[in-house]
């Protein structure tokens, strides 16, 4: 089958609740093909991340099919492979980095893979360099301001050199110039990503489809968030479209 036809992340129906809680995801559908970039767009507390963590497997969903790399996925052990091959921005970087030096923390998931402390080494140099954090690897992790933290947790990200990208908004917190960088870097990978954000531009720029989610599910209606506007570019030169 060619890899384009069948979607490598499938959700059926998931349904979800914290403790005690009422559903956070409901009935949820989603679809993610090969070479998609989605934006996912919603106010605070509508799920996003709820949702993230559950294709990761660190929530496990009450009902409903998960379906990832066209296999079903279920228990703990069929999501070691998909935690290998899928990588998780996580929305605050202290749940990231838990190394105490930058190297030790970028290093720890290609080690994890089963590289050479050399070859580890050395992709996260590549990798640190890749985001404009060269002399960055001795640097005390904790000790990084926000946006040092981020861009070191994407590099922790992109070094286990995944096939597809959750990213939970990369961009919080960030001052222009680092904001500017990611973006740079989204649109300079080749890879398929899902992006949570608020910021309909930065969706715009860098994703292909966006959605919402409500009611604990995903709408796909496009047309009610992408809106003719007036603005000032933030982001300066990076081309966009409008619809
Ligand atoms: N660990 C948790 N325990 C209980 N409720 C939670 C927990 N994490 C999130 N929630 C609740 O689940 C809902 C969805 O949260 P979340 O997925 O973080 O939303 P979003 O990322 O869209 O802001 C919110 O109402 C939130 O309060
Ligand atoms: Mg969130």
């Amino acid at each position: 089958m060619n890899e384009n036809s069948y979607p490598i992340i499938n959700l059926e129906k998931i349904t979800y609740s914290y403790p005690g809680g009422p559903p956070v995801i409901n009935e949820l559908d989603l679809k993610f093909y090969h070479g998609d970039r989605i934006g996912l767009i919603a106010p605070n507390g509508n799920g996003k991340t709820t949702l993230f963590h559950i294709i990761m497997g660190l929530l496990k969903p009450a009902s409903g099919k998960i379906e990832i790399f066209g296999k079903s996925v279920r228990e703990e052990r069929d999501f070691l492979d998909i935690r290998r091959r899928i990588g998780l921005l996580f929305q605050d970087a202290d749940d990231q980095l838990f190394s105490p030096t930058v190297l030790e923390d970028v290093a720890f998931g290609p080690l994890n893979l089963g590289r050479s402390k050399e070859e580890a080494i050395e992709i996260s140099r590549k990798t640190l360099n890749f985001l404009g954090l060269a002399g960055f690897e001795n640097k005390i992790t904790f000790k990084l301001s926000g946006g040092e933290k981020r861009l070191v947790s994407f590099a922790t990200v992109l070094a286990m050199e995944p096939e597809i990208l959750l990213l939970d908004e990369p961009l919080t917190g960030l001052d222009n110039q680092t904001r500017g960088k990611i973006i740079d870097i989204l649109l300079n990978l080749d890879i398929s990503y899902i992006l949570i954000s608020h910021e309909i531009d930065f969706l715009a720029a860098t994703t292909k489809q966006i959605y919402t989610m409500e009611n604990g599910m995903i709408l796909s209606d496009e047309k009610a968030y992408i809106h003719k506007h007036d603005h000032i570019h933030q982001f300066g030169t990076i081309p966009h479209k409008h619809m």
